[in-house]
Order: structure tokens, then C-alpha cells, then sequence
């Protein structure tokens, strides 16, 4: 019986994987299974944690050497979507000046990771939105 159960599970498990895979292309997908720079940070030198107007927050973390990233983090309590677009922000946030992460907005998230549906584009928005507020808080405590 419990084998039963353990197959059907790993079917249906298996099922919403290639579902997620389909929809949003297979560099989305792999970064969802695999999210990278997805934790807390102790003292970080920026940080903010923002809502998106779907309820969702995604929450960046920053820490700086020499005036660049050195470290970069987040967190979400959001979509599937919301933790790629965290990833690929703190990803591309590393080894950054402040101007540059500056250059870092929602279209060249979406640029990075290949593109989302059209109703998940305000993920990477906010990923950038947050990853500027992040900014902002380093820069007010310099
Ligand atoms: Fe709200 Fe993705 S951040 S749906």
C-alpha cells in the first residue's frame, strides 16, 4: 500500500517537474531546482526586503569589499519564478560596483535567465527592486 502511495507521489512529483520545465524553459527550471545564494545573511552591509503588488516579498542582502559585492544573498517567500529571478539577481550582483548594480533592472534579469511568461515578468522586477533598495541601504550607511 505505502509503496502504492510512494509511486504515485513520485509520479505526480515527477509530472509537476516536467510541467515547470515545459513552461518555463529548461535555464529557469534548473536554477528553480538548484537555487543558488538562496539564504539569510549574517551583518550584511545592505538589505531590504520588499513586497511586490502580488503579496510576494524577495529579500536581498549585500556585502561589500573595496566598494563591490563581495557577497550577495536572498530570500523569498514567493512563486517558483520570484527564486530564479533572487538567484540570477545576487548572481549578477557579485563583483559589482554600486553604478553597476545600478545597470542591474528586471529586463536584463529576464535577459539573463532566458525569459519568463509574460504574467511572471513582475518577478524579475522586484528582484531588481529589491536588489536597488539593498543598494540604497549601503549607501545611507557610508
Ligand atoms: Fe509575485 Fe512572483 S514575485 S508571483
Amino acid at each position: 500500500m505505502s509503496s502504492n502511495l510512494d509511486s504515485f507521489i513520485d509520479n505526480l512529483q515527477e509530472e509537476i517537474f516536467e510541467d515547470a520545465r515545459e513552461a518555463f524553459g529548461e535555464k529557469v527550471y534548473q536554477r528553480w531546482r538548484r537555487p543558488l545564494y538562496m539564504q539569510a545573511m549574517d551583518d550584511p552591509d545592505g538589505h531590504a526586503n520588499l513586497k511586490g503588488g502580488c503579496g510576494d516579498s524577495i529579500e536581498v542582502f549585500l556585502k561589500f569589499k573595496n566598494h563591490r559585492v563581495a557577497k550577495a544573498s536572498f530570500l523569498t517567500d514567493g512563486c517558483g519564478p520570484s527564486v530564479v529571478c533572487g538567484s540570477y539577481a545576487a548572481e549578477m550582483a557579485i563583483g559589482k560596483t554600486p553604478d553597476e548594480l545600478l545597470i542591474i533592472d528586471g529586463k536584463l534579469i529576464l535577459k539573463e535567465l532566458g525569459g519568463l511568461p509574460e504574467e511572471n515578468e513582475h518577478c524579475a522586477h522586484l528582484a531588481a527592486e529589491s536588489l536597488h533598495a539593498a543598494l540604497d541601504d549601503y549607501m545611507r550607511k557610508e
